[in-house]
């Protein structure tokens, strides 16, 4: 057995929770190990729809054992209310099956105020956040002066922000709650997560051992703060795989494989301002909006989308040190006449096969495409590789070729057996 991280390869939303819950089903422990509640995770199971912000995405299944590792930005008043909405929705959650890293930063109400203060401020360079109060909340954590969740379970909120702090604060960022209220609202949620505390280092350190831990990615490698190539169009927290031994507290040498997720187009929800080589015109746009459902499940947002970018792929296949890929939503493309694939840019007349270094180098790239045939039909039944649309064949064996890497989980369809597993 090995433990495995799962990454999002693209620019979000690559269906990671899909591929995350289906792997599940013969591993014991779900490690979600970055990002807050920006995250939206939508996993189907019997035709039925969940969404998760900050639970891990193992939680569906009976047998697993959920970890909100340390790296995570907690939003308390968030978690709980998720958690009673999944209880509500019969799924047993228990401190058997779900632990929280007691040290943990915490995201508050007024970070949320923050995040939209500071997105109103920059006015036409909005980032487009989520404005779950993330960027706010890493800003003070990597000052040293967040509150973590042990402190507010232990009711020492108050020494991190005082009354007279709290009233300057919510004034200048138009955040109305009243001091006592704000306060009250978030021990009361840090109660509710008390009995699900615990030193997840330890707890990750002993479940690697055995080899059956899959440590859940958040957002996607090209919105790393660090790597994320389009600067400032990325998001408050590290994405890659390497912080999954990070944000738990383990070695880096215990996360066997890394799966890469990635979707047979891509798609970005923010800011128009970001480059965006390879955006399709309104036309393709709109069919792959509707057919593959692509909005925010965060914020409702409609998701821009674009042809599939090989430069991007392959930088996030350098940065991951990727093992295998899994493919999602190949079903949306079903149809298409042609289906476009771009293998490298052009800037100011020379040929970049790699990720430019300079964002502003992106507005000027022109992608150069591969155009390739389309597949046509309904792949949802298929099981096995060997029976899939040739053209379809081609479109995976082309993209394994561009990136070196090899596509090991193609997903078929939303439901959770509805996925072809190459065994070599
Ligand atoms: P999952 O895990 C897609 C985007 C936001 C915005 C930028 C910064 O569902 O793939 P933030 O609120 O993080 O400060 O916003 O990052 N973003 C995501 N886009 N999927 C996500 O998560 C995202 N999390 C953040 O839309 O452009
Ligand atoms: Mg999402």
């Amino acid at each position: 057995m090995t433990n495995k991280v799962i990454v999002g390869l693209q620019l979000g939303d690559e269906s990671k929770s899909r591929v995350v819950d289906y792997l599940a089903k013969s591993n014991t422990y779900i490690v979600r190990f970055n990002g807050s509640s920006n995250a939206g995770h939508t996993t189907w199971v019997d035709g039925k729809k969940f969404v998760f912000h900050l639970l891990p995405s193992g939680i569906l299944h009976k047998h697993t054992i959920n970890v909100i590792a340390t790296g995570v930005l907690l939003d308390p008043i968030a978690l709980a209310d998720e958690i009673n909405e999944m209880r509500g929705a019969g799924i047993t959650i228990t401190p058997e099956t779900l632990k929280i890293s007691a040290r943990c930063s915490v995201v508050t109400e007024l970070h949320r105020a923050m995040d939209a203060w500071e997105e109103d401020k920059r006015g036409t360079n909005k980032i487009g956040t989520t404005k779950r109060g993330v960027g706010p909340a890493a800003v003070e954590k990597a000052a040293r002066q967040n509150m973590r969740i042990i402190d507010v379970v232990r009711g020492d909120t108050t020494k991190f922000i005082d009354k007279k702090t709290f009233i300057e604060q919510a004034t200048k960022y138009n955040f109305s709650a009243l001091y006592p209220d704000f306060i009250e609202k978030i021990e009361k949620a840090a109660q509710e997560l008390k009995p699900f505390l615990c030193d997840t280092s330890l707890f990750i350190y002993n479940a690697v051992q055995k080899g059956n831990v899959i440590f859940e990615g958040a957002q996607a490698t090209l919105l790393d703060i660090d790597h994320g190539a389009a600067f400032p169009f990325i998001t408050s927290s590290n994405c890659l795989s390497s912080y999954a031994a990070t944000s738990s507290g383990i070695g880096a040498h215990y996360l066997n494989e890394v799966i890469g997720v990635m979707k047979p187009y891509i798609t970005y929800i923010g800011s128009k301002n970001r480059p965006f080589p390879t955006i399709m015109d309104d036309r393709d746009d709109n069919r792959i909006t509707e057919l593959g459902a692509e909005f925010g499940a965060t914020t409702g947002r409609k998701r821009n989308c674009g042809w599939l970018d090989l430069v991007q792929l392959r930088y996030a296949a350098r940065l991951n040190g990727l093992t295998s890929i899994a493919i999602s939503k190949l079903d949306v493309l079903s149809g298409f006449g042609d289906v476009k694939v771009c293998t490298n840019y052009t800037i100011d007349g020379h040929l970049f096969n790699e990720m430019p270094m300079d964002p502003k180098d992106l507005f000027k790239a022109i992608p150069n495409y591969k155009v390739l045939p389309g597949w046509k039909g309904d792949i949802s039944s298929i099981r096995r590789f060997a029976e899939l649309p040739n053209e379809l064949k081609q479109f995976i064996e082309f993209i394994e070729e561009g990136v070196n890497v090899r596509i090991k989980y193609i997903s078929v369809g939303k439901d959770r057996e509805q996925m072809i597993e190459r065994v070599s």
